[in-house]
């Protein structure tokens, strides 16, 4: 392919690349598959790496992620961030309307929106292209967060139509939709993690995260409600939201204009009703002047715009009696206590259960079975038990007593220092821990084990055909064939499944193993560092924290999981099976240490590789891609029609700058 064929070609699968994804995330109306989007991204990934010199830094390709960034720069806002007047009754909203009929008069309308609970940016573009997003920070000057926000899919990188402002900013809110909130949790509680307490603040330590792969994976969505620029063509604020439309911009569908206060109230009612059906979260209505002539007149208090107001809805809460209080065991044995209720009715659905977190939360709240407790729904798709009415306590009530044993095996619980939770710690014996390893094993993200799935583990487990994960791989035909819903040919198929996983790398089986903490990527550093399991079994914890990202919590647990004898007995069970439990020869020969605690910046174009694969070399070496020259970066290897501006910084900060042949040389020695 001629340079000039590779640039049509790339210009294309962009334009097209950036329709899909608006017709998927902005309109929800896909056009091709999943598969078919896959196949075109990756044909221009190819490409770009193929011919550097026309990757763009607005090509949808950068909605990947991979760009590592050790300090966000500040950035002073060109217009400030303000916050808004809140409200909370309506006898509040009269105060503001008579507020505005003072020094405007009678004659305007307003808009209601939503009001998103997530995190304000402000997007600048310039020509029509995204050029950068700033987190609010104080209001004057914010963070830099443009390669994170650059993933987020529902933000266009380049806006459509041919009218849009010269130099303009639009202000939005990030959020995390509510379902990819619920999964995110469902998979850190499979690895152990603490879990998330809302969307918002889980919104808000994803934008800050160093590694823009991560927060690529994590499905942030965003609303825009606000253009700032300096010669807008609109008259008021629903026209300059609509036209956000057109330019490719995500905006709320339910936004309404209102002539009067009275219509404000409906809409107030109707939300307040119908907010819990909606896939994000919201936390009230923003009340604004629609005109931006009046809203030039009405100006601003030191904090807020005399424009616009919020009114917050109150939490909704329902009262009713605890019945009893159970234990849930997870797969990694925490225990967690669930509230069984009364049935009631809370934001239009019949609440029976709630969670209770852990024994601290039951002891804060002084719960007593037989109490009337108020449950209150927030981010969690589980409503919460949020107080007591201490009104309606009985007088023979008694504290509760959290469980001492397993409530299902038996085994005393424990409770290590420093953590809330508590422990069944009979691992090997207690069946809920058993079967969700057995599900964490032959996940999607694991050994991904066609043809089983949780119903095949529960049903080869009280035939008591398996026992551990090594038992998959003992599993017969014969054995398989009596048992209810296996045909032929769907044992034929787990069969051949299980043969399959055998070829699954060495980080994905070490991901499998369920160690508390070890979660993907952690797995992945691990197999890279040590190279073999053998390695990583007699790793001591001097040795484990010296790798990128393990710390002494997982040092801990890696150690405590190997010191267990059965653990080991398992693992040399499954390696006799044909399972990888080394790199592979690939991975292997490009492999080192050379580079570890060393910082590369990576700008400009190479010859013997791609920009991409220049970094996967550092970091197969053990080195660090990050994005930007700080005084923390040790190199910066430096390709042709390198940045003049990364240059100058490198040299100001004493950055050693080496060329291509440099970096081989490096690589080599
Ligand atoms: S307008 C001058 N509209 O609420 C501020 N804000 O306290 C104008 N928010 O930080 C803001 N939804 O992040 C506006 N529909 C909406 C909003 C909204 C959420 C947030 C925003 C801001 C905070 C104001």
């Amino acid at each position: 392919m001629t340079p000039q064929e590779a640039k049509a070609r790339i210009d294309r699968l962009s334009h097209d690349l950036e329709e899909h994804n608006y017709r998927y995330y902005v309109l929800d109306t896909p056009s091709i598959s999943d598969y078919d989007f896959d196949m075109l991204l990756e044909e221009l990934i190819k490409l770009e790496k193929e011919f550097p010199q026309f990757l763009s830094p607005d090509s949808p390709s950068q909605r990947v992620g991979g760009m590592v960034t050790k300090e966000f720069e500040t950035v002073v806002h060109r217009y400030p961030m303000m916050s808004l007047a809140n409200s909370y009754s309506r006898e509040e909203l009269l105060d503001f309307e008579n507020r505005i009929k003072r020094q405007v008069g009678d004659d305007f309308e307003y808009v209601c929106e939503l009001k998103y609970d997530g995190v304000a940016m402000g997007l600048t573009y310039k020509k029509g292209k995204l050029v950068l997003g700033v987190t609010r920070g104080d209001g004057t000057k914010g963070d830099d967060i443009t390669t994170n926000v650059k993933t987020i899919r529902s933000i266009p990188l380049r806006l459509k139509g041919n009218d849009y402002p010269e130099d303009f900013e639009v202000r939005c809110e990030v959020f995390m939709p509510l379902e990819a909130f619920a999964k995110l949790n469902k998979e850190r509680e499979e690895i152990g993690e603490a879990l998330l307490a809302n969307p918002r603040n889980t919104t808000s330590g994803t934008l800050k995260m160093q590694d823009s792969a991560v927060v690529a994976s994590r499905s942030l969505d965003c609303f825009v409600y606000g253009v700032l620029g300096e010669d807008l063509s609109f008259e008021n604020h629903y026209d300059a939201i609509s036209k956000c439309k057109d330019w490719g911009f995500k905006i709320s569908p339910y936004t309404k204009t209102c002539k009067s206060i009275d219509e404000i109230f409906a809409y107030l009612d109707y939300w307040d009703n119908k907010r819990h059906e909606l896939p994000f979260e919201t936390d009230g209505v923003v009340i604004k002047v629609n005109s931006f002539r009046l809203q030039n007149n009405l100006g601003f208090t030191a904090k807020s715009p005399r424009w616009a107001i919020a009114y917050k809805f109150k939490a909704e809460q329902a009262a009713t009696t605890l019945n009893e209080i159970t234990y849930q065991v997870g797969r990694t044995g925490a225990i967690t206590p669930v509230a069984n209720l009364e049935p009631v009715l809370l934001a239009g659905t019949t609440v029976k259960r709630a969670s209770l977190h852990n024994a601290d939360q039951i002891a804060k709240l002084d719960l007593r079975v037989g109490d009337t407790v108020f449950v209150e729904k927030g981010g969690e798709i589980i409503p919460k038990v949020v107080g007591v009415d201490l009104t309606k306590r009985k007088p023979d009530s008694t504290p509760v007593e959290y469980i001492t044993h397993c409530p299902e095996c038996g085994a005393e619980l424990v409770r290590r220092e420093g953590e809330a939770q508590h422990f069944c710690i009979n691992d090997m014996a207690c069946p809920p821990q058993i079967k969700g390893r057995m599900e964490h094993f032959i996940g999607r993200k694991a050994m991904d084990i066609d043809g089983m799935g949780s119903e095949t583990v529960e049903q080869l487990f009280e035939a008591g055909l398996l026992k551990s994960v090594a038992d998959i791989y003992d599993l017969q035909k014969e054995q398989l064939l009596p048992l209810e819903r296996m045909a032929e040919k769907s044992v034929n198929n787990l069969l051949t499944g299980i043969e399959a996983s055998k070829s699954i790398p060495f980080e994905r089986v070490l991901f499998a193993l369920g160690i508390r903490y070890v979660g993907e990527t952690v797995a992945k550093k691990l197999a890279r560092h040590f190279k073999g399991i053998d390695a990583l079994i007699a790793a001591n914890y001097d040795e484990l924290i010296t790798v990128d990202e393990i710390g002494g919590r997982i040092a801990e647990s890696i150690i405590q999981y190997f010191s267990d004898e059965r653990n080991v007995e398992i693992i040399s069970r499954l390696k006799e099976k044909g399972l990888q439990f080394e790199l592979s020869d690939d991975q292997q020969s490009q492999a080192s240490d050379k580079f570890a605690g060393l910082s590369f910046v990576v700008s400009g174009v190479f010859n013997g590789f791609s920009r991409d694969g220049i970094k996967e070399v550092i970091e197969q070496n053990g080195g660090k891609n990050i994005g930007s020259v700080s005084s923390k970066t040790d190199y910066l290897v430096a390709g042709e029609n390198m940045g003049p501006a990364k240059k100058e910084k490198a040299e100001k900060l004493g950055v050693k700058i080496v060329s291509e042949d440099e970096f081989k040389t490096m690589l080599d020695s």
